[in-house]
């Protein structure tokens, strides 16, 4: 019987030692171990010994054999395992200097293709292009724009504060820009009117990234100020951009709404050629007090204002679905929009 043990162990070990993918050494764990695996059908014959002493050293080469068998299984699958994951990870590397056939040119992100194309249109609508800072003052972001400490249109604006407390003791008076309207205040200080800026730009919100939020993100500003400007000049400068950068069948629309720097405020959307809308930005005339804030007399000038998210129109554009795909820079994602 032990010559059986024996042969049994070996035979089991050499099928263990070609085992070639993990299923082979589940089927070979239940061939092996199992009950009707030789060992145990040795097992079955103990009671035929004739003397204890042959039963017990019998019984013991068993179970030295089942745990051979168990550990050389053990071993084989972690090996196996290993490999099916190196092989994996060498299937799913994504090797940056690996070219097939002619060398591929690299493009434009795609938000800077949509911020490019949104300044060649404005361009194209007489507009000049303006920048700001993305780390300002509380003033510039908020307190000029007719948001005074406490007013509650701030709590809207989920602001990371770059200095939390100041040496004298005021709280956030430093921070990330929260939208690209600062550069309207900015421009009307460093300029003489008429102006007619568009300002595109970064801004950050303390936001969760999900499928339509990103803390950090892009919007452009549009600024118009000049002697008569009216509500209708506001219409018709997004009416006219919409064509312009959609396409002449689609159209827009002003809906009533409320921004403590413009009054009266609207929220403008373009209407896509199926008759669907889809929501855009916020606009309107420039506020007197932010005029002010400018170092300009509101009884002399006129304007409008207007900002939306670049990135929207970037997800809008492609029919991307997660607007987090958009920055992960996985070259595969990319590549698809030259
Ligand atoms: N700054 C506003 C926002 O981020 C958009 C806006 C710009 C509204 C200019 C009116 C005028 O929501």
């Amino acid at each position: 019987m032990l010559t059986d043990i024996t042969a049994a162990r070996d035979g089991a070990l050499a099928d263990i030692e070609v085992a070639a993918t993990l299923d082979d050494i589940a089927a070979l764990t239940s061939r092996l171990l199992g009950k009707k695996g030789d060992l145990a059908q040795i097992k079955t014959r103990l009671g035929q010994l004739e003397s204890i002493d042959e039963k017990k050293s019998a019984g013991q080469a068993i179970n030295d054999a089942m745990s051979a068998v168990s550990s050389a299984l053990d071993d084989r699958r972690a090996v196996l395992a290993a490999d099916a994951l190196s092989a994996r990870v060498e299937a799913e590397r994504l090797d940056l200097t690996e070219y097939v056939g002619k060398p591929t040119r690299g493009h434009a992100h795609l938000v800077t293709q949509a911020w490019e194309r949104l300044e060649d249109v404005f361009i194209g609508l007489g507009f000049q292009v303006a920048e700001g800072p993305e780390v300002e003052t509380d003033w510039h972001n908020f307190e000029a724009l007719n948001m005074g400490e406490g007013h509650p249109a701030r709590g809207e604006f989920d602001t990371l504060f770059v200095d939390h407390v100041t040496p004298d003791g005021k709280v956030g008076t430093t921070l990330l820009r929260t939208h690209t309207s600062p550069v309207q205040i900015r421009t009307m200080i460093e300029s003489e009117p008429p102006i007619y800026i568009v300002a595109p730009g970064r801004v950050f919100r303390r936001d969760t990234p999900d499928a339509t939020h990103m803390p950090v993100f892009h919007q452009i500003e549009g600024l118009v100020i000049d002697r008569d400007i009216t509500m209708a000049d506001l219409a018709g400068t997004i009416e006219a951009f919409t064509k312009a950068f959609f396409g002449s069948d689609f159209t827009s629309r002003l809906r009533p709404s409320y921004f403590p720097f413009t009054e009266p405020s609207a929220e403008f959307d373009i209407q896509r050629p199926d008759g669907s809308w889809i929501e855009l930005g916020g606009c309107g005339m420039v506020h007197p007090n932010v005029l002010r804030a400018g170092g300009l007399d509101p009884e002399e000038w006129s304007g409008f204002a207007f900002g939306f998210g670049i990135d929207r129109m970037a997800k809008e554009r492609h029919g991307v679905e997660d607007i987090r795909d958009m920055y992960t820079n996985d070259i595969r994602f990319l590549e698809q929009f030259s």
